[in-house]
């Protein structure tokens, strides 16, 4: 990790003629983008420079979607889901071929610095606009799994992890009331970050996750334990090897003879009006993003730690594994 006056990102001269910046979001939507566009325009144009928002992500970056933010542009976002300048996930950006087309499109567009939010596979992509073109780019964590290491939070994990508790809370009431079994499964393609949260938020009796074996006999011991007539709440991390939700149902049923319901949260977690925390969080990262490439710092992800500042080499982001906190492993086996 890096932080502020480490010599590896010390400033050079170069960006004292930095005029022009753009900002884009890549990768699933994360509630907080918007929050985010906002303040790099904001914090950007008190530094006297151009803010440009990239259309559409990569494939907006190849196609030279760029259009000039202003003050009146990013008015009344900051409570909006989703994002303004919208997203994608290009596959023509994977591409050698792809990325000099992108990066010709930012020197064609007198671009001089870059913030790109998203999850890693933003960040690959960032690396290798830094790497092979030499942009000037800094990555922000914007993504609801909360997976990359470096940052404490990501921008988008605390609103959906508020979304879903408050589904599984109206779905507890159904499930009070027949006395029903129900597999949960919320987000989280890699990590348990969301499910491990919400699994103790809202009082699940068991939690499958990515990160470890689910064990079906203790899952079903936990079902019967719990009274095979009583409302029980499993929450399933999308990534669970055992292959989700309705997948686990079917096997417990199959093997077991016990009969579920499943609910997919899915994309409803991804939606919504962000809480203060990922505004605060997004206004943050953006503002320092900004100043970031003032400085002369590229490269890296702009994180949070421990209240914070942290600027992550952005390989790094995705080459060392976050694990869910200790703390939190630690209350699942008390409460679960
Ligand atoms: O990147 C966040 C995420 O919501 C993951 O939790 C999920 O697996 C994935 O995106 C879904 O992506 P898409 O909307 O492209 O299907």
């Amino acid at each position: 990790m890096l932080r502020n006056g480490n010599n590896a990102c010390s400033p050079s001269p170069i960006f004292a003629a930095m005029k022009r910046i753009a900002v884009f979001t890549s990768g699933g939507d994360a509630p907080g983008m918007n929050a985010h566009i906002r303040a790099v325009e904001r914090v950007g144009e008190k530094r006297g420079l151009e803010v440009v928002g990239i259309l559409g992500g990569y494939s907006g970056m190849i196609a030279g979607h760029f259009e000039v933010l202003d003050r009146v542009r990013t008015a009344s976002i900051v409570e909006r889901g989703g994002t303004v300048l919208k997203t994608s996930r290009s596959a023509e950006f994977t591409t050698v071929e792809g990325r000099a087309k992108a990066a010709q499109q930012l020197k064609d567009h007198g671009i001089d610095g870059v913030v790109a939010c998203g999850g890693d596979g933003t960040f690959h992509g960032a690396h290798f606009l830094s790497q092979e073109h030499g942009i000037n780019i800094v990555g922000t964590p914007g993504t609801i799994d909360n997976d990359l290491w470096g940052t404490d939070f990501t921008i988008g994990y605390d609103t959906a992890i508020n979304t879903a508790a408050s589904a599984i809370d109206r779905i507890r009431d159904t499930a009070d009331s027949h006395g029903r079994l129900f597999f949960i499964e919320v987000m989280g393609r890699h990590a348990g970050f969301i499910a491990m949260d919400v699994g103790v938020a809202c009082g699940a009796e068991f939690i499958a996750v990515p990160e470890t074996m689910t064990d079906v006999e203790l899952l079903y011991q936990r079902i019967v334990a719990q009274g095979l007539d009583k409302r029980t709440i499993v929450i399933v991390g999308e990534g669970d090897e055992l292959g989700g939700a309705l997948k686990i149902s079917k096997l417990m049923e199959s093997r077991f003879g016990v009969s579920s319901k499943v609910s997919i949260l899915g994309h409803m977690q991804r939606g919504g009006s962000p809480t203060v925390r990922d505004r605060v969080l997004a206004a943050r990262l953006g503002a320092a993003a900004v100043d970031a490439l003032l400085e002369g710092i590229t490269g890296v992800m702009i994180g949070e730690q421990n209240q914070e500042i942290a600027y992550v080499p952005l390989h790094e982001t995705w080459e060392r594994r976050k694990t869910v906190p200790t703390y939190l492993n630690d209350l699942v086996s008390l409460l679960v």
